[in-house]
């Protein structure tokens, strides 16, 4: 067992590259089962997550080899359609397969994904949206199965901008007979990666980052060669961390537009922030932080995946700040281990109410889950003394050698193995 260690009080100084998003990956790992010729990813993070995506492409079939940060994936014929049990639990994105299976081959079986520390976590939204393109879906024993002769075209609104469903249905609706037109579709950038690598495939599809998407479905896709966008989530954590820590940091190969949102509030609590040609540069050095509202959205509105490292970095601002979760049920668990490190924060159903400046101290603290992870490692970079994150298993499956660009930016912070 692992645990990440911070001795806090140091000022981030220097610059960071950002690795390709983990939630463009998996997506574009999964829609490569649509063709059966060879797809070239470069840019792709070396996270646990993805880890899990190649080892359900293999299950199924795929032959995946990974040379750095290049995947080359072939799936030239698929041996089967029922996703390994064992591996929809490790990962609930292992759902994005079931529209690739439906549109390449006619059918999934996938055990039904469980809830997971940020809420319910539901599949309605893919399921009827499945269903309206022709598919027989049943759900018994714990497992849903997806069935469709010919999956074809059709119109479909979805009741919330569901990031996974929109992805699910646009790679259903690939290889359809006929248009479908997918209204009030999620517009995160991550989408829009996923049009470009589908069309470089040969598929036929526009919208994406827009509301509505139209995807004339084609009869089969050819082979294909991509580079992922970069992680704004990652990316939005480290100019966090500068901010925190009353440094300055230069975040190469960031993409300014996917993380506006972020940049905007961090402008608005006081930070210096600069978007050059080769990436973003935040700097709080000397600066007072002031508290700020923050309300989750779908994108382009604040992204949730930087919500809790938004709680921890409004501890150190002054005033009353109020954080709304519009997205996930319940996204508030580092709260509790925020407040072991002496924050004032409230929780009041979706609002979090965050009274600065907290005097940190390091304390032994536990991550729920990936972005909580993050918050309380942004939190032990200014807590007084030494701070323990224990789950780091969660931290690994988002942020790829976290601690080690962490120290590169001078913090000092280690991992270490827990004893048992
Ligand atoms: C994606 O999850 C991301 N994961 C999440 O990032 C991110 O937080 C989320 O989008 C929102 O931006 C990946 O891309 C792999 P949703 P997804 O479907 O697709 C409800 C991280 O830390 N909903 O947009 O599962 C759902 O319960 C992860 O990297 C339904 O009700 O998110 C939630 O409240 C965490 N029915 C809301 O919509 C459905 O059928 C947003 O979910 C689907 C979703």
């Amino acid at each position: 067992m692992f645990g990440i260690k911070i001795i806090g009080g140091n000022r981030l100084k220097g610059e960071v590259q950002v690795s390709g998003a983990k939630n463009a990956s998996l997506p574009i790992l999964a829609a490569c089962l649509l063709t059966s010729g060879e797809c070239v990813l470069h840019g792709v993070p070396r996270l646990r997550d993805v880890e899990v995506m190649v080892e359900v492409l293999q299950a199924l079939g795929a032959r995946v080899n990974w040379e750095g940060a290049t995947l080359t994936v072939c799936t030239r014929e698929v041996k089967t359609t029922e996703i390994p049990e064992i591996l929809m639990r490790k990962m609930r994105a292992s759902n994005l397969v079931m529209g690739a299976l439906l549109g390449r081959c006619g059918s999934f079986k996938a055990s039904t994904p469980g809830g997971c520390a940020i809420g319910s976590r539901p599949m309605d939204l893919h399921l009827k949206g499945f269903r309206s393109l022709g598919a027989r879906i049943d759900q018994q024993y714990g497992f849903t199965l997806g069935e469709a002769r010919k999956v074809k075209g059709t119109f479909i609104h979805l009741d919330f901008p569901s990031v996974g469903a929109t992805e699910n249905l646009m790679m259903a609706a690939a290889l359809a007979e006929g248009l479908t037109i997918i209204r009030n579709a999620a517009r995160e950038p991550e989408i829009v990666d996923l049009q470009s690598f589908l069309c470089r495939l040969g598929a036929r599809i526009c919208g994406a980052g827009t509301h509505e998407i139209r995807i004339e479905g084609v009869s089969t896709l050819g082979a294909g060669e991509h580079l992922i966008i970069p992680d704004r989530i990652e990316a939005s954590t480290f100019l966090a961390a500068g901010v925190i820590s009353q440094g300055e940091v230069m975040v190469f190969n960031a993409v300014a537009e996917h993380v506006e949102p972020v940049l905007s509030k961090l402008r608005e609590m006081g930070a210096q922030i600069r978007v050059e040609e080769e990436g973003i540069w935040a700097n709080s050095k000397g600066k007072y932080l002031q508290s700020v509202d923050v309300k989750t959205l779908p994108y382009p509105g604040f992204p949730t995946d930087m919500q809790p490292q938004m709680v921890a970095l409004l501890t150190q601002a002054r005033g009353t700040s109020v954080v709304t979760e519009t997205i996930f049920e319940s996204r508030f668990k580092h709260v509790d281990e925020l407040r072991r490190m002496g924050a004032q924060i409230r929780v009041e159903g979706r609002a979090a109410i965050i009274y600065g400046v907290s005097r940190l101290t390091g304390a032994v603290v536990e991550a729920s889950d990936l972005r909580a992870g993050a918050a309380l490692v942004l939190a032990g970079l200014v807590a007084e003394g030494e701070t323990l994150v224990e789950g780091v298993h969660h931290l690994d499956r988002g942020y790829h050698n976290m601690e080690e660009k962490l120290q590169s930016l001078g913090a000092r912070i280690h991992r270490a193995t827990l004893k048992t």
